[in-house]
């Protein structure tokens, strides 16, 4: 499939009404997700072994072929080598919930060092974490459990691949399966820890549950805090593309770019699969709207049909933009990437790693969007490529070639 073929894509777009003009990130939403916090969190997780900064990969090749003047594309894959930013997440949260506990039951003010030094092990030891996932969020929590030392279990829906399983099931953790889809899976985990006493590590909140996703939220802005580390001063994004599942992801970027770049932030635009557009839907109405997943789309990570009420709180003034796409340009977007245009280094990424460029992609070329959204020959756009070949196997069925064929 050429660049060309993108133009025929079916994309709905809806302007939101609700965008916030203020360049101040204000109090009401620094209570959602302060600095702080986000400050917080790449002082401990750039602390852990084997952290490297992701790069920041510019694709001028494909940009100058869409006629922009750039796309950065924040590569994810090989982040803490578990294949996805939600490495930054699910662990620190459990971290975070580990030195809470740990305080508590010493009455004294435990550090993340203390916890990573062993020396509360035996306490550790009888605290169990428990989550939802479609793959990526579980992972993270599972080598988090592993890393600092209580258990895991992780639910997971039938939609869920084996492969994805397994590498949840390499940490230790104990895999669920349960009927029904990935919303169903977030209600059984809840209902099993309130059951058993175990503590939920979710990357979703809902009414009475934000702490944790917070923490989850923090440790992914650790990516933005890189990025503007990496970034040219003199060239800023105009534009970031960023994919939707329950929004945490969205959330945590938008609110830190917020906080960041203030009036200098660029256009937020969020992309969903058609199948799955909680948030587009959300955008529409002014406030959360909850969709059922009538069936899976092929990006799998973004299969969510319940917005994360804490990240619709910054999204509701945050998103200048929501759009949604059809399955169908996801293996060629991951094809573009894999072989890389022009001189564009050749690039590993997930089904859901690829759905804000192949909206990006599909926008340009389509007349109408790309006026819409104020594309032009000098937009920078800035891309965050979530994830690797997270299912090596659904990754070589979908791309014919192996992650190793196409490099990192
Ligand atoms: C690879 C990947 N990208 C994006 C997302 C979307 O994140 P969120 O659900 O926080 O919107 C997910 C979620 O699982 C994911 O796995």
């Amino acid at each position: 499939m050429d660049i060309q073929d993108f133009t025929g894509a079916t994309l709905k777009h809806h302007h939101n009404e609700n965008y916030d003009q203020s360049p101040d990130y204000s109090a009401e939403l620094a209570s959602v997700l302060d600095k702080e916090s986000c400050d917080n969190a790449y002082r401990t997780i750039s602390d852990w072994d084997g952290y490297a900064p992701s790069p920041l990969v510019a694709l001028s090749g494909l940009a100058k072929k869409i006629g922009i003047a750039d796309i950065l594309y924040k590569h994810e894959g090989g982040r803490f080598g578990l294949g996805s930013f939600k490495a930054l997440g699910g662990a620190y949260s459990v971290l975070q919930l580990l030195i809470q506990e740990v305080s508590k039951a010493t009455s004294m003010q435990i550090s993340a060092d203390d916890i990573i030094s062993g020396e509360y092990a035996t306490i550790i030891r009888e605290i169990t974490v428990v989550t939802a996932t479609d793959g990526n969020h579980g992972r993270s929590v599972a080598w988090g459990a592993e890393k600092f030392g209580c258990n895991c279990f992780i639910y997971m829906h039938a939609g869920v691949s084996n492969g994805r399983a397994k590498a949840v099931e390499a940490f230790g953790a104990t895999v669920i399966w349960v009927d029904g889809n990935y919303d169903q899976s977030v209600h059984e985990a809840a209902e099993a820890a309130a059951k058993n006493d175990w503590f939920v590590v979710s990357d979703t909140s809902y009414e009475g549950y934000t702490e944790l996703p917070k923490n989850v939220m923090a440790g992914y802005t650790v990516m933005t805090t890189e990025i503007i580390q990496q970034l040219p001063k003199d060239k800023l994004p105009t534009h970031v593309f960023v994919q939707g599942g329950v929004g945490g992801l969205a959330g945590a970027v938008c609110a830190h770019l917020w906080q960041s770049l203030g009036a200098e932030r660029p256009r937020f635009v969020i992309v969903e699969p058609d199948r799955a557009d909680c948030l587009f839907q959300s955008g529409l109405r002014g406030e959360i709207t909850d969709v059922s997943i009538e069936e899976e789309t092929i990006m799998a990570g973004l299969s969510c049909g319940e917005v994360s009420s804490l990240a619709w709180q910054i999204l509701l003034g945050g998103t200048n933009d929501f759009v949604t796409i059809e399955d169908e340009l996801i293996a060629p977007t991951m094809k573009l990437l894999a072989k890389g245009v022009g001189e564009d280094q050749p690039l590993v990424a997930g089904e859901s790693a690829v759905a804000g460029l192949a909206g990006a992609i599909a926008a340009r070329m389509n007349n109408e969007l790309t006026a819409k959204l104020g594309l032009d020959a000098s937009s920078r756009i800035l891309i965050f490529g979530t994830e690797g070949a997270t299912d090596p196997a659904i990754y070589e069925k979908i791309v014919g070639l192996s992650p190793a064929d196409v490099g990192v």
